[in-house]
């Protein structure tokens, strides 16, 4: 999160950036008594942002752009309003202001695009407002929209706890991404409830959610095969059960030499994991060619977080 230096209200617009996310660890527990799941979740920021632009307003609108514009909601459960909502009631301040996003992420693609737009318009609304929110008060607020959003304002890479809101900062090296974004969405309540179903169904114990410790020092060496070797979605098999074609779009981007596949957070992105950009635009011919997705997007990580633009 960079916020640079700000003195006072600002007049006319503010448009932030926001990176999405892959998760290279996703170790889920068992429901918690509040429906949520404990988790190990190890956060990469990757290099496909939406912009968050806030303009002053006689009240609170949002709109979209981009070729997924349809798809998100322009009511009061975008989380980039519900950010606006929820920073002007802790100021005693009217959210009259106008929100457009520029949506490049994935929507409801398990890339966390709804919860960067969230963190986006929060920073943006910061900044136009004046208020100058410390990180811990804006962080505070991103955990209260969702257990993605702090990760969309700090970006970078991060392991976040609890049930993902509870960052700390980690080390990593440069890696190399190809997503293959499948037609329509999956809800995530309706993955993590697969995913109770299917461990019931299993009849196991569901171990406690810890990060790997050679996962972690592959990501911090930067080393593609270590991390192609530990990477690991406890969603996985729950996103595979719901959307069982996805397995084909797996297999398509092994095939052309993708070092790792798998599902993106609770899906249907499919993430993979290539040693470098030739192995990158390479990978991704094969997948758009394979007739298994949509559309294919390249990127890199870490990416910064939530930026000023
Ligand atoms: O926090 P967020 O609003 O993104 O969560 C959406 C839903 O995903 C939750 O209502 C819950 O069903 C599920 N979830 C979960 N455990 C988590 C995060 C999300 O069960 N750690």
């Amino acid at each position: 999160m960079s916020a640079g230096a700000v003195t006072g209200a600002v007049t006319g617009a503010v448009t932030v950036r926001v990176p999405a996310k892959v998760n290279v660890q996703l170790a889920v527990g068992a429901a918690r008594p509040d429906g949520f799941h404990d988790l190990a979740n190890v956060f990469l920021a990757v290099s496909l942002y939406d912009e968050v632009t806030v303009t002053p307003a006689d009240a609170l609108t949002v709109t979209c752009s981009g070729p997924d514009a349809d798809q998100v909601p322009l009511d009061r459960t975008n989380l980039a309003a519900r950010a606006a909502e929820l920073l002007a009631a802790r100021h005693g301040l009217d959210p009259a202001v106008h929100i457009h996003i520029a949506k490049n992420i994935p929507v409801a693609g398990g890339m966390a695009g709804g919860s960067a737009d969230g963190a986006g318009a929060l920073l943006a609304c910061d900044l136009l407002w004046g208020l100058e929110s410390t990180p811990a008060e804006l962080l505070e607020i991103c955990a209260e929209l969702g257990s993605d959003v702090p990760f969309s304002l700090v970006g970078g890479a991060a392991l976040g706890t609890g049930r993902g809101e509870q960052l700390a900062p980690l080390e990593s090296g440069i890696f190399h991404w190809v997503f293959a974004v499948a037609d329509g969405g999956l809800s995530t309540p309706a993955v993590f409830r697969e995913f109770d179903r299917l461990a019931a169904e299993a009849g196991t114990d569901i171990p406690v959610p810890e990060a790997s410790p050679r996962l972690l020092a592959a990501l911090a060496a930067g080393d593609p095969d270590a991390l192609a070797a530990t990477v690991v979605n406890d969603l996985q098999g729950a996103a595979l059960s719901l959307r069982p074609q996805l397995g084909r779009t797996l297999d398509a981007g092994l095939g052309a030499g993708a070092l790792a596949a798998l599902v993106s957070g609770s899906g249907p992105t499919t993430a993979f994991l290539v040693r470098d950009p030739e192995s990158a635009a390479k990978v991704a011919e094969a997948l758009a060619a394979s007739g298994t997705c949509r559309t294919t997007r390249v990127a890199t990580s870490p990416a910064p977080g939530a930026t000023r633009h």
